[in-house]
């Protein structure tokens, strides 16, 4: 039973020191937690980067094991926060007397603080400060605009970032050594592609592909996450960096057929063109065609997003990809 346990969960760091990318940010909580004085904290980024954990472990680090139980409340989307969980539950525990080291403080984290009603946020502008001297907030949200400004200005905003593959591939790769689930580091590079930044998503997709298939392999990965292969769309460019509009266009063709969605299929086409190098690598003939081919494929997600006939806008796409090329080319 142990073993069905997600990895998200069992490999979930429980100190700040295990917690991996936006070291800055993680760094500075460091700092904090060490010296105990952690001010209300607006933990804010994108989803799978690290808030909850980070929050988890920075009460850790502050109060230790044995003072968790009492001294931290963490109430989380699953939770009713509606206005009288603040005045209650939140209002309750500030009020409790915990006997703490000295210079250490009681700690609320909430999490998805973006779900609160904006009457829940109201009634918590408070009590933040009625009882900051004994108890700290810790929120975490995914965008900083849905927690109303007041909140705002009593927390340190803490912004995380999409983690850098570096940091999602080392992470990963321990996790795998771990489990001794054997991959190939191709399935490696797959998986970290198609999640982001997201270790959640990294984690997940690895795991997945394991029950699954019983090994970390592209081809696996791929059929795991629905997502088309960026090897093919690297092909489908260097068709058309090359002027290859027929093949090209067959290509991009079959990919579709295969039945991705466009709008996920030119969304990646995207990161493939942005990330990967292109046949006329480096100098500034490779950087203009690279932009210029990043322009055409936004403008094309913007009119299949639009809701514009997808086979067409790619076709069409193909065609100026092709035309960028020549241009870039001749202009040599
Ligand atoms: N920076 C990180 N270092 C190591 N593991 C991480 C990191 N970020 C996320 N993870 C892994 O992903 C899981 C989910 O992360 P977490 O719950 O902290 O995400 P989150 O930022 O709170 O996302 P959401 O906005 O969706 O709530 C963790 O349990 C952990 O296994
Ligand atoms: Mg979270």
């Amino acid at each position: 039973m142990l073993d069905h346990q997600p990895w998200i969960e069992k490999y979930r760091p429980r100190t700040l020191s295990e917690v991996v990318g936006n070291q800055p940010v993680v760094e500075r909580l460091r700092a904090l937690a060490l010296s105990g004085n952690v001010p209300h904290l607006l933990l804010v980024g994108p989803p799978g980067v690290g808030k909850t954990t980070v929050a988890l472990a920075l009460a850790r680090d502050t109060l230790g094991d044995a003072l968790i139980q009492q001294a931290v409340l963490e109430l989380n989307a699953s939770d009713e926060r509606g206005i009288d969980v603040v005045r209650n539950k939140i209002k309750m525990f500030c009020q409790q007397h915990v006997t703490l080291p000295p210079g250490r403080h009681k700690l609320i984290i909430l999490d998805e603080a973006d779900s609160m009603t904006p009457a829940a946020q109201q009634a918590l502008r408070r009590i933040m400060e009625l009882y900051s001297s004994t108890t700290r907030f810790a929120l975490a949200a995914n965008v900083s605009s849905k927690i109303i400004e007041p909140i705002q200005s009593r927390c340190a905003v803490i912004r995380f970032r999409r983690l850098g593959d570096e940091a999602v591939r080392s992470r990963l790769v321990s996790v795998l050594e771990e489990e001794h689930v054997p991959y190939e580091p191709d399935g490696i590079e797959t998986i970290v592609f198609t999640a982001d930044g997201d270790m959640r998503q990294a984690l997940n997709n690895a795991q997945a592909t394991w029950f699954g298939f019983g090994v970390i392999t592209t081809e696996h990965v791929l059929r795991v996450c629905d997502s088309p292969s960026p090897a093919r769309l690297r092909r489908f460019l260097e068709l058309c960096e090359t002027q290859k509009f027929e093949q090209a266009v067959g290509e991009i063709e079959a990919i579709w057929r295969s039945g991705y969605a466009a709008s996920d299929l030119v969304a990646t086409l995207f990161r493939v063109a942005r990330t990967q190098a292109m046949i006329t690598e480096g100098g500034e003939r490779g950087r203009d065609l690279r932009l210029e081919f990043l322009r055409e494929i936004g403008l094309t997600h913007m009119r299949i997003t639009d809701g514009l006939s997808s086979l067409l806008q790619l076709t069409a796409l193909a065609s100026k990809l092709v035309r960028c090329a020549e241009r870039i080319h001749t202009a040599q």
